[in-house]
């Protein structure tokens, strides 16, 4: 049954409903599935597993959801904020370890203004013309991404946390619409971008028809990544006793979201890596191929805590990336000094 399944969407790379959901609660993640999307991956990428240097360069937020451990009104959380030297210094240790792309990640941070934001891509752009550069800094109006796209970003993600409006408004406070997430990323993939989506697997709330919801948004979107890992609870939030998300719906929905979305950038995040000891290199085997070392100075990365237990905060860039290598190659992929843009796509001037 599950393998004439696995069949279809490996040859039509859609299902309907009722296929996915019987694919998405089956309770182990099955050897099956999770080959033929090790399969579709191969053909696809080989073994290659690119890598994104995540630079976390602000833990400010003006933002209030309820899942995340820097959210505004969390009075625990030490707030820092990155120089523009500083992040500038991570971008060279990590260009030097083999990155050639930059995340830039922080909280909705109004301190850094579009001018402030605007400059520091341009001058990472100058120095590393071979890099790309992608922003992860929420919700902003179109001529903001318009702005930073003309400074040189190449890329942006913003998950969209869920499709369905009535457990996007469980999730956050009232002032955040899902309307608004989602008209931002098609104001993103419009302006040029090359746009991650995705979801966290196991959210208070959630039920598999919302995940079914959400492939159905995806396949709207046409993301060129879509990052997915479990909801960790964070005890400083209102979901300090929620559940963590399950290791193997969030593997499976790997391999679901490998055979439906073949040439997708898919990384195997660190909320996996913390949920389960070898959870990035289950990651890898069910169709991730991309990995985001943290690049973060090291005084720093104790404060940006989405989740409690997060991985690697007592770990040095390169121990990282060295361990980050280490992980893919006993798995059988091969880290490869790539900006490993999405296939077909061309950057529009
Ligand atoms: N558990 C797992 N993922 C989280 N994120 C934020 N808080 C948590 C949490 N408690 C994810 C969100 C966000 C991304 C940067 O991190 O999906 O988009
Ligand atoms: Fe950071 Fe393993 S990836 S220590």
């Amino acid at each position: 049954m599950e393998e004439a399944l696995i069949a279809t969407l490996r040859e039509q790379c859609d299902l309907t409903d009722a296929q996915y959901l019987t694919l998405l609660s089956g309770e182990e993640c099955t050897e099956p599935l999770r080959a033929a999307a090790d399969a579709v991956r191969r053909e696809q990428y080989g073994t290659d597993v690119y890598l994104r240097g995540l630079i976390e360069f602000t833990n400010y937020c003006k933002n209030d959801c309820l899942y995340c451990g820097i959210r505004r009104s969390n009075p625990n959380v030490s707030r820092y904020r990155l120089t523009h030297e500083e992040i500038l210094s991570c971008c060279e240790e990590g260009y030097g370890l083999g990155f050639r792309t930059f995340v830039l990640q922080g909280g909705e941070d109004p301190y850094f203004t579009d001018e402030r934001i605007c400059e520091i891509v341009s001058s990472i752009k100058k120095r590393w013309p071979d890099c790309a550069v992608t922003l992860s800094i929420g919700e902003k109006e179109r001529a903001s991404y318009q702005a930073y796209f003309d400074a040189g970003a190449d890329r942006y993600l913003l998950r969209h946390e869920t499709a369905n409006e009535a457990h996007y408004a469980m999730l956050h406070p009232p002032e955040l619409s899902g309307a608004y997430r989602k008209s931002c990323l098609f104001t993103l993939r419009d302006i040029g971008y090359q746009v991650g989506a995705g979801i966290m697997v196991g959210s208070p709330g959630q039920t598999l028809s919302h995940i079914v919801e959400d492939i159905r948004f995806l396949q709207e979107l046409r993301p060129q990544m879509i990052g997915i890992g479990p909801f960790l609870s964070h005890q400083d939030t209102p979901f300090r006793d929620e559940p963590n998300g399950e290791l193997h719906l969030t593997l499976r929905l790997l391999s679901i979201l490998r055979l439906t979305f073949p040439q997708v950038l898919l990384p195997s995040t660190t909320a996996l890596g913390t949920l389960h000891p070898l959870g990035r290199e289950l990651g890898l085997k069910a169709g991730a191929n991309v990995i985001m070392p943290n690049l973060s100075p090291m005084r720093v990365r104790k404060k940006y805590m989405l989740y409690d237990n997060k991985i690697c905060t007592g770990d040095e860039s390169a121990q990282c990336r060295s361990c980050t290598e280490r992980r893919a190659a006993a798995v059988g992929y091969r880290v490869v000094t790539d900006r490993g843009d999405a296939k077909g796509f061309l950057r529009r001037q």
